[in-house]
């Protein structure tokens, strides 16, 4: 798809195996992704395991050893591509770690911190798991990290990936304009957002809360920390222990409780 061109480094690079390379056209070409890989912020590869088998039916999956339902992707041409992917990077990198990261439901939960961990490296490579499995030997020998992206099952890793993918870039230096900023996020300062509003001032009849067209802005600021505060509480409280309270706002919080 979009490959780096020599002399032009991006602060990334990601390679992602897949089956299905048609299903990343939309994530690479739309919106804050597609904007980063223009601006050479990013440079994203999407490989097709299936090119890296031998065999005339380009074979990837077999029956599980020992039975059940569901085809298993086989080692050989994930073995083959990330080596292959290892070889094509050495050329640019000097030395570092390269995460290998499968994307499976039995992976860790993937987090707003583990985001922030994943921004610090130059490559990334994302394999897409498939549902029924992947043969144990390429966790095992092959994978640095195992994530999932909550627990519900899907038919594969690749919307997973383009989840990491997304939390994953927006963090670059330069990614987000200048009128957004990731540090204000849910999850970054450890509460849900406040409520916003846009105009109309009235929509049927339903006004904007007084404070936020007052002007006052150190009051706007004290309403927004509260309402923030206020909806964690009540939609999820257990982000409320690890966020970070002032010991007045842990009255407030105790006071709502
Ligand atoms: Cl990473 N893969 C699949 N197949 N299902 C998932 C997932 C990953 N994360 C949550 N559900």
């Amino acid at each position: 798809m979009r490959l780096q061109t020599l002399g032009e480094v991006s602060l990334m690079h990601i390679e992602i195996l897949t089956l299905f390379p048609q299903m990343f056209q939309g994530l690479l070409s739309t919106s804050i992704l597609g904007r980063a890989i223009d601006r050479k912020l990013v440079s994203v590869n999407i490989r097709n395991i299936r090119d890296y088998t031998h065999d005339k039916h380009h074979t990837v999956d077999d029956y599980p050893y020992g039975g059940g339902a569901g085809m298993i992707l086989k080692p050989e041409p994930i073995f083959e591509a990330v080596e292959s992917i290892k070889s094509d990077l050495c050329l640019k990198q000097e030395g570092g770690e390269l995460p290998i990261i499968l994307l499976t439901p039995q992976g860790r939960l993937f987090t707003q911190g583990i985001a922030e961990e994943l921004s610090k490296y130059s490559h990334l490579v994302f394999i897409c798991g498939r549902y029924e499995g992947v043969d144990e030997r390429v966790p095992e020998h092959l994978v640095t990290d195992e994530l999932s992206i909550g627990d519900y099952v899907l038919s594969g890793g690749e919307l997973a990936a383009m989840v990491v993918v997304d939390a994953v870039v927006r963090l670059l230096p330069g990614v987000l304009g200048s009128q957004a900023s990731s540090l204000d996020d849910s999850y970054t300062t450890g509460l849900l957002e406040y409520p916003q509003y846009t105009r109309p001032a009235v929509y049927r009849e339903w006004p904007v809360p007084q404070v936020l067209l007052s002007g006052n802005h150190a009051q706007i600021t004290r309403w927004r920390r509260e309402q923030a505060i206020r909806r964690t509480l009540e939609r999820r409280p257990e982000l409320l222990t690890k966020a970070n309270l002032s010991s007045e706002e842990r009255q407030l919080v105790d006071g709502y409780r």
